[in-house]
């Protein structure tokens, strides 16, 4: 029976040394693999048998397994051929081997190497989410295992991620802004393979209040809008409204109209409210405050609607 052809994802690197005149193969396969190890001798004489030998001693005699039975298997695809296979490679299996005659002739050596893709540390490395409060300095882990160690590469973006050109586990952000929030992409790369991790950073701050207008002319009849912008993260929790002159919430009734708009991902809120037609009344000059409050404070700021004068 001859092996499926899936064995032979052996990584040939090339001739590392010769010693004797036979070739010493540097050969890396994936942790959890099979490797194949090749012996090919045609001029055996009925004396003698072919060993293989590593760190452990001597493997192998002919057909007979003295180490690992389980894992390591002698195949001859034909007469010639002394195949040491494993079956699945574990670290314990990195090392040299020979493959030579009872006499002591080398056929052949190899180095074998484990190699292995990179993977994700989750316990060391940033969680998907993280939230950072604006000002402090804070730092972005990605750590990978893998072998050989993987190469670190920062990427920022959701779409069309940008190469930030920035190396390396850790990706450190002192004094953050709230411009800084967005996705990041940490990507791990070896030569087996590349892996890559997304963390989604959200940059908290208090919330701030600002109006449009600080002084808005109107006269009785008018429709004058108040214009207020509130920001803050998280904008969720945050409440934002209009109060009139007596601190009351203005809500839509009779005399206003009250809208709330929010782009999503975007943590600005816009509160208007507008004097429906024929409502604004000689009593409503006065002072109205925009009011934002939230898990991190509370903000407000005034429009004074001014009654305009005749002869202004
Ligand atoms: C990782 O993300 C970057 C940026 O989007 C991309 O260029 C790269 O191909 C990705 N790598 C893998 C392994 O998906
Ligand atoms: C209205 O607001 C302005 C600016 O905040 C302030 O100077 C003024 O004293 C306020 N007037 C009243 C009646 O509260």
């Amino acid at each position: 029976m001859f092996y499926n052809t899936g064995i032979f994802v052996t990584i040939y690197l090339g001739v590392l040394t010769i010693v004797a005149g036979v070739s010493h193969n540097k050969i890396q396969i994936r942790r959890g693999e099979p490797a194949t190890l090749m012996c090919y001798f045609q001029d055996i004489d009925a004396r003698e048998s072919i060993r293989w030998k590593s760190k452990d001693g001597l493997l192998t005699s002919g057909l007979v397994v003295y180490k690992h039975p389980s894992n390591l298997e002698v195949q001859k695809p034909t007469q010639h051929d002394w195949n040491l296979i494993i079956k699945k490679v574990d670290d314990t299996f990195a090392g040299e081997y020979t493959c030579e005659t009872s006499n002591e002739k080398v056929i052949a050596r190899y180095l074998l190497e484990i190699v292995d893709a990179p993977r994700i540390i989750p316990e060391r490395s940033s969680a998907f989410h993280e939230e950072f409060q604006e000002g402090s300095t804070r730092e972005m882990k990605c750590y990978f295992s893998g072998v050989p160690t993987p190469k670190v590469r920062w990427y920022r973006g959701s779409m069309d991620a940008v190469d930030t050109r920035i190396t390396g586990e850790i990706l450190r952000l002192p004094d953050v802004t709230r411009y800084a929030s967005d996705t990041y992409i940490c990507e791990g790369e070896n030569d087996v393979g590349s892996l890559n991790y997304t963390i989604d950073l959200q940059v908290n701050f208090p919330v701030e209040v600002d109006v449009m207008n600080e002084v808005i002319l109107a006269s009785v009849g008018d429709q004058p809008s108040l214009v207020c912008v509130v920001q803050g993260q998280p904008i969720k929790p945050i409440s934002a409204y209009w109060a009139d002159k007596n601190g009351i919430r203005i809500e839509t009734a009779w005399q206003f109209i009250v809208t709330t708009e929010q782009e999503e991902g975007i943590p600005v809120k816009f509160i208007t409210a507008t004097f429906k037609a024929g409502t604004l009344g000689k009593h409503d000059f006065g002072n109205y405050t925009c009011v934002g409050a939230g898990n991190n404070g509370e903000a407000k700021k005034v429009t004074q609607l001014v009654e305009r004068q005749p002869w202004a």
